[in-house]
């Protein structure tokens, strides 16, 4: 119980507080829009920082740990829907006034998919906190897929946006040196994560059917070996999914020396990222 109180909490504050810090930083600057809701963004900050300590027993239902304690972190986890859902509503309203910018600005693309991703993972967490759902998906490739909606989709999305927002004004230059180089960075992460995810959600299902698939005398139908062998196809579709997003990240490393190489014009927007003009 103590070491998932840090465990969850590392979920909590490592894989998303800061991140959320970042969404909530640069999609106003990018989008050049003030936050939807700023009393919105307060609300979501103590709303998490509170809901978030009392999660941490979902990763332990059906063990040792007393009942009452499960079905208690079941609730919060269930609660914790509200305050994520209300963040990434606030960082997609954000846009609100702005929704042509998409189209073609790929930087943009990142932040408000990776929000995506954000709302897509923190409606499958609780879902997966319910005791009867996680008799299934535990132990399954199920929690894997959604420990990378999470990671690649929503902290690798927008780590990678803040980056390319970044980057051009770290080193003095008008812009990345290639917008269509991110735009393929964008298109090959996005669909990379989604095999990745996909792959995992229909493995870890087909695991936890099989595991508990019994015959008519009780006895299991399944060996677990036959479980890892019909789950191999599956890894093959994830191994693809985790080159393409590998090969986003070369793309950037690429535009990255580009920019920075380049000899393009010193930028005067740098004296913005001292807040002077925020
Ligand atoms: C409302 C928000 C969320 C809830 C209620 C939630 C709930 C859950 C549940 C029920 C599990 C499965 C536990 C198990 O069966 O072992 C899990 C696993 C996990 N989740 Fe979430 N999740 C949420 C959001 C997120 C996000 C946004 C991320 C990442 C950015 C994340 C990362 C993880 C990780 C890394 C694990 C696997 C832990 C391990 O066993 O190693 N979760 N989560
Ligand atoms: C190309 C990108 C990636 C690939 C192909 C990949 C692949 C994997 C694999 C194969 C596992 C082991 C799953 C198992 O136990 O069966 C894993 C676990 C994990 N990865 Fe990744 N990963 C990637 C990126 C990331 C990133 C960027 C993060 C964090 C931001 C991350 C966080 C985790 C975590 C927390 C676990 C433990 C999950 C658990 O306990 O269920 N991964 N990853």
């Amino acid at each position: 119980m103590i070491q998932w109180w840090y465990g969850h909490n590392a979920v909590g504050f490592f894989l998303t507080a800061g991140f959320l810090g970042m969404m909530y930083y640069f999609i106003p600057k990018q989008a050049e829009r003030p936050v939807f809701s700023y009393r919105l963004s307060i609300v979501h900050f103590w709303a998490l920082i509170f809901t978030y300590m009392w999660a941490g027993p979902h990763h332990l239902h059906y063990t040792a740990l007393p009942d009452w304690a499960q079905s208690l972190g079941m609730v919060f986890s269930l609660i914790l829907l509200a305050p994520s859902w209300g963040g990434m509503i606030n960082g997609i309203m954000t846009l609100s006034g702005a929704w042509h910018k998409l189209r073609n600005d790929p930087i943009l693309k990142f932040l408000i998919v990776s929000l995506s991703f954000y709302g897509m993972s923190t409606f499958e967490g609780p879902m997966m906190s319910i005791k009867t759902v996680n008799s299934l998906s535990h132990y399954t490739d199920w929690t894997v897929g959604h420990v990378h909606s999470g990671a690649l989709g929503w902290v690798g999305l927008v780590s990678m946006g803040s980056i390319y927002y970044l980057l051009p004004r770290l080193s003095g230059k008008k812009e990345m040196w290639s917008t269509r180089l991110i735009e393929w960075h964008f298109w090959v992460a996005t669909i990379g994560i989604v095999l990745y995810i996909a792959a995992m959600w229909i493995a870890g299902v087909m695991q936890g059917l099989m595991w508990r698939a019994v015959n008519a005398d009780g006895t299991l139908t399944y060996t677990f070996v036959e479980s890892v062998k019909a789950t191999f196809p599956y890894y093959v579709i994830r191994l693809a999914g985790g080159g393409l997003y590998l090969a986003g990240m070369l793309i950037m490393a690429y535009n990255t020396f580009k920019t920075v190489s380049g000899s393009q014009l010193v930028d005067t927007r740098i004296p913005a990222m001292t807040g002077a003009h925020a």
